[in-house]
């Protein structure tokens, strides 16, 4: 199919064999070349593939034969010519070219192979044009479709939270402040308190937006910025809660490997790890998780919150994901409820993806009657005048309800195999990194 009003027809349609024997125009940039004598192999990419073409210089003008020696890798370009089949060229088709013309040459690349990862970052905006990011970025739109997707068929509606906010949901540590007209106020670390105002009108509602963490550490799973989805819903309880993380994990994976297995492979995960992915994934409570691991000689005492050493520890040999509920009251959020059935324990829990990936997933049940909100306000030195709104919803028509924050790039990371939480993302914000 070309584009509409256009005579460009896309890559990815010439490697689909849907231009094979067909004379065709396509335009794109300069992957890489190489030439021999009176021939010159130009590899073409656009956002769907990439095409060698075969250009001869008794085979195009001289126009064309002066700009095909030219260009530099990642000059714009465009041509014409003839699609065939060539099990030899990359993707298996190759264009024998009749037409050639550099729309915009350029300079020389700076980027060229086994360059360090701080110059890559520094070259973000260029690099996003490698194949391994372009791969990437496409997979990150898929699962958040999908994700999207999921809330929609189940009559979720989507919310939007502010994000400058003077009450801090996740405890102060990690707050980033700015000078709101004079006065403090702070990025938000999470929607989640907007989210819980919704559901008493909306009843199931999801917020897509970024998060801000003043993450201190460098690890390979925290970023300073980073895209939080966050479902809450009314009248559902702790259980109801996990059930939907199981079911929304499933569809996500199932849908990226039917429905995209190449770019999975792509980026080096095979799409049957993802099809393995079904529920009810294993459920194991807070102080089981620490006899099991201090049964493993780790340093942790019940009461500590688990860290990335712990987390690939559980999952190391996992296949598919593992709910971690129930922990102590004293290092979770005030929000949480306390489990009835299990005091100092509260209703919550942590979904760590398999292969040692870690915690993609925080959910709980909130308290939603007054008292025990205050208590818990109270014990936490929470500034009362801080709360008072959120407070207020425990005074008006409350009912039992629940919610989850998943983190885009850690659900990216994990499940497109990479080693490094920047690479699920396209401008990462790290300690020591706002530029590009
Ligand atoms: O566990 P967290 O802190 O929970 C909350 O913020 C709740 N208020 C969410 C809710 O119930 N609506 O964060 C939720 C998720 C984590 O499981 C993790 O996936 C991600 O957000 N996350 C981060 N991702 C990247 N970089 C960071 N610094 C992150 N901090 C949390
Ligand atoms: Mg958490």
């Amino acid at each position: 199919m070309k584009e509409k009003g256009s005579e460009y027809v896309k890559i990815g349609e010439i490697l689909a064999g849907k231009f094979t024997g067909k004379k065709v125009k396509i335009r794109g940039w300069v992957h890489r070349m190489r030439s021999s004598g009176g021939l010159v192999f130009v590899v073409i990419r656009d956002a769907a593939g990439v095409l060698q073409c075969a250009v001869k210089k008794d085979g195009v003008d001289e126009k064309g034969w002066k700009d095909a020696t030219s260009v530099f890798v990642e000059s714009a370009v465009e041509c014409s010519g003839t699609v065939k089949e060539d099990k030899r060229a990359p993707g298996g088709f190759e264009l024998g070219v009749d037409g050639f013309h550099a729309i915009f040459v350029g300079e020389a690349f700076p980027i060229a192979k086994d360059q360090s990862v701080e110059f890559l970052l520094d070259t973000r905006h260029l690099w996003l044009r490698s194949q391994k990011l372009t791969n990437v970025m496409k997979g990150r739109d898929y699962i958040t479709r999908y994700l999207r997707q999921f809330f929609f068929e189940h009559d979720f509606f989507e919310c939007t939270p502010p994000i400058i906010t003077r009450s801090a949901c996740e405890g102060g540590a990690t707050l980033f402040e700015v000078d709101y007209f004079g006065e403090a106020a702070y990025l938000s670390q999470s929607g989640q308190m907007y989210g819980e105002v919704f559901s008493f009108s909306l009843e199931n509602i999801f917020i897509l937006a970024p998060s801000f963490r003043a993450e201190p550490s460098r690890t390979i799973r925290h970023l300073a910025e980073y895209w939080h989805l966050e479902p809450e819903m009314a009248f559902y309880s702790q259980k109801m809660n996990m059930e939907l993380q199981e079911e929304m994990i499933e569809f996500v994976c199932h849908k990226m490997a039917k429905e995209h297995p190449e770019i999975l492979e792509a980026v080096g995960r095979d799409p049957k790890d993802l099809l393995l992915v079904k529920g009810p994934f294993p459920r194991i409570d807070y102080s089981k998780a620490i006899e099991k691991l201090q049964a493993k000689g780790l340093k942790i005492e019940y009461g500590q919150d688990m860290g990335a050493d712990e987390e690939a520890e559980l999952t190391k040999d996992a296949k598919i994901p593992i709910f971690v509920h129930n922990h102590p009251k004293a290092f979770k959020a005030f929000y949480m409820r306390e489990d009835p059935d299990k005091p100092d324990t509260v209703l919550s829990n942590d979904l760590l993806a398999p292969q040692g990936h870690g915690e993609i997933i925080g959910g709980s049940e909130r308290i939603w009657e007054l008292d025990e909100l205050m208590q818990r306000v109270d014990e936490q030195k929470l500034d009362v005048k801080d709360y008072q709104w959120y407070i207020d919803l425990r005074k008006y028509g409350s009912v039992q309800h629940s919610g989850f924050g998943l983190g885009i790039e850690r659900l990216v990371k994990w499940m497109l195999n990479l080693e490094h939480i920047r690479d699920a993302i396209p401008f990462p914000r790290t300690i020591n990194r706002a530029y590009p």
